[in-house]
C-alpha cells in the first residue's frame, strides 16, 4: 500500500475501534510511529503469533523490526505505568531502549492529577464522565492553565520546587472536595517511574519528525481515543481532554498540515462506547448483548463493559468530514456474522421532531433512523480475500461507502494481525 511522508490513523467513533491492531499491520511500511495525544486512557491491543500485547502509553510499532517509535508532545505521560508497560514488553524481548523517543514536551501526569480525577468525578454525582481514572483531564488542564510539568522539566535543576508547587496546588484542590487520600505508596512508584524513564531518551521531537521528513523518510501517526471523544468536536461533555481529530497529529507532533497525506479512519462495524454520555444508537436488548459477546466488549484499561450499538453514521460522516478521511478501515465485522439482519442508522430524529444527518449540537434524545441490511451469516474470520466475501457482506460495505464517500481500504476480520484484508490486491 503505497503510503505518503505522513499519514495520520485515528478512530471515528467513541475509541476502541482497533487502532492498535492496524497499527501494528500498517508499520512495515513505514520508518516512525509516532503517539501524538491522550496517554495512558489508551488501550490499544496487538495479536500475533500466538500472543497478545494491550499498549498504553508506548506507540504499537515496536513489533515490527527496530522503526522509530515517538512518544510526542501532545501526549501525557505517568511515571509508574510507563515503567509497569515498559518493563513488561522489555520482558516479552523488544528491544525498547533503542526503539522509543519522548519528546521533552509531553506532559507529566503527577500522583496528584490521578487523585484530583477520581475526586473531580466522585464531586459530579450523576454528572460523571466515567473518566479511566488515569488523571488525563487535571494534566491537559494544567497543561492549559501553563502550571503542568513537562519531561524535560526533569532534566533542570528546578523540577522539585515545581513538584512541589503543583502538587500543594493540587492539594489545596483536594482538601476544599473532602476528599480524603495516602499519597505515599503512588509517589514512591511515581518517583521510581521517573527514575526508569530517565534511562529513556528524551528529544525535541519536533525537530527529530521534521529532520526525518527531510531525510525521506516517513511516518505514521497513531490516534488514541476517538473523534466522537475530541474535546472540541466530540459529545461534549463526555469526551476526553485532548484533539483526537487529524489536526492533533499537527499539534501533538509538530508537523505542519500540508505534510499530511493520507488519513485511516478506523470503525467498527458496530459501535461501542466505554464511560457515560449520548450514544444514539445505543441497544438495551438481546441483540446488543449478542454484540457485547460475540465483540468481546470490555474496556483493554479499566474492564468495564462497553456499551454497544449499530453503527451511527451521522456520527461517523461527521468524523470522516472532521478528519479529511481518506482510507475507510472496517473493523471487526465477524462480531456480526450471525446477525440475520444488520442495521445502520443514517438519520437523528430530534426531540423538536425534525430529522437530520448532520450531526447535531447535542446527541442526547436523538432517536435513530435505521436502514437494514440482509445478513451474511457467514464466518468471516478465516477469509482471505475481498473474493471470498459473501454477496450480502459486499453489499453492506459498498453501503458504506456510498453514504460516507469515501473508500474502504481494509478490512479485518479478526484480532490477528494476519486476519487483515486489503481491498484491491
Ligand atoms: P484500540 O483502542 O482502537 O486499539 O482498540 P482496543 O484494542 O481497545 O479494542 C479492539 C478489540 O477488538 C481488541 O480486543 C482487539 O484484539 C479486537 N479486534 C481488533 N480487530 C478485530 C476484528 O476484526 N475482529 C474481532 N473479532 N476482534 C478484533
Ligand atoms: P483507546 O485509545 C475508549 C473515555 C472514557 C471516558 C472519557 C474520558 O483505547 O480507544 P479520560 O480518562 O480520557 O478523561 O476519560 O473517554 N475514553 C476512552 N474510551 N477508548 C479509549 O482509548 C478511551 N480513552 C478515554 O471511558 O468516557
Ligand atoms: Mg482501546
Amino acid at each position: 500500500m503505497a503510503q505518503s511522508k505522513v499519514d495520520v490513523l485515528l478512530g471515528l467513533q467513541w475509541g476502541d475501534e482497533g487502532k492498535g491492531k492496524v497499527v501494528d499491520v500498517l508499520t512495515p511500511g513505514y520508518d516512525v510511529v509516532a503517539r501524538f495525544q491522550g496517554g495512558p486512557n489508551a488501550g490499544h491491543t496487538l495479536e500475533f503469533d500466538g500472543k497478545k500485547f494491550v499498549l498504553k502509553s508506548i506507540p504499537s510499532g515496536v513489533f515490527q523490526g527496530n522503526k522509530v517509535n515517538i512518544i510526542g508532545n501532545g501526549m501525557v505521560l505517568d511515571a509508574a505505568l510507563f515503567k509497569a508497560e515498559a518493563t513488561s514488553l522489555e520482558a516479552a524481548g523488544v528491544n525498547l531502549r533503542e526503539r522509543l523517543l519522548i519528546s521533552k514536551k509531553a506532559h507529566l501526569i503527577l500522583p496528584t492529577h490521578r487523585l484530583l480525577d477520581s475526586a473531580i468525578e466522585s464531586s459530579k454525582g450523576s454528572g460523571k464522565v466515567g473518566t479511566t481514572g488515569r488523571g488525563i483531564g487535571p494534566t491537559y488542564t494544567d497543561k492549559v492553565a501553563r502550571t503542568g510539568l513537562r519531561v524535560g522539566d526533569l532534566l533542570t535543576p528546578d523540577f522539585e520546587r515545581k513538584y512541589g508547587e503543583a502538587k500543594a496546588a493540587h492539594e489545596r484542590i483536594l482538601k476544599s472536595l473532602d476528599y480524603e487520600y495516602d499519597l505515599s505508596q503512588t509517589e514512591a512508584a511515581w518517583r521510581d517511574g521517573l527514575e526508569y524513564m530517565r534511562q529513556f531518551r528524551f528529544v525535541d521531537s519536533e525537530h527529530c519528525v521534521n529532520n526525518m521528513l527531510r531525510d525521506g523518510k516517513t511516518i505514521l501517526c497513531e490516534g488514541a481515543q476517538g473523534t466522537m471523544l475530541d474535546i472540541d468536536f466530540g459529545s461534549y461533555p463526555f469526551v476526553t481532554s485532548s484533539n483526537t481529530v487529524c489536526a492533533g497529529a499537527c499539534t501533538g507532533l509538530g508537523i505542519a498540515p500540508g505534510r499530511i497525506g493520507r488519513v485511516f479512519g478506523i470503525m467498527k462495524a458496530y459501535c461501542t462506547r466505554v464511560g457515560s454520555g449520548p450514544f444514539p444508537t445505543e441497544l438495551f436488548d438481546n441483540d446488543g448483548k449478542l454484540l457485547s459477546e460475540r465483540g468481546n466488549e470490555f474496556g483493554a484499561v479499566t474492564g468495564r463493559p462497553r456499551r454497544c450499538g449499530w453503527v451511527d453514521l451521522v456520527a461517523l460522516k461527521y468524523a470522516v468530514r472532521l478528519n479529511g478521511v481518506t482510507d475507510i478501515i472496517l473493523m471487526k465485522s465477524d462480531v456480526l456474522d450471525t446477525f440475520p439482519t444488520v442495521k445502520a442508522c443514517v438519520a437523528y430524529q430530534l426531540p423538536d421532531g425534525t430529522e437530520t444527518d448532520e450531526f447535531p449540537f447535542d446527541c442526547e434524545g436523538a432517536k435513530p433512523v435505521y436502514e437494514e441490511f440482509a445478513g451474511w451469516k457467514t464466518g468471516l474470520c478465516g477469509l482471505k480475500s475481498e473474493d471470498d466475501f459473501p454477496e450480502e457482506f459486499n453489499q453492506y460495505i459498498s453501503f458504506l461507502e456510498e453514504y460516507l464517500e469515501t473508500p474502504v481500504s481494509i478490512i479485518s476480520v479478526g484480532p490477528d494481525r494476519n486476519q487483515t484484508i486489503f481491498r484491491g490486491k
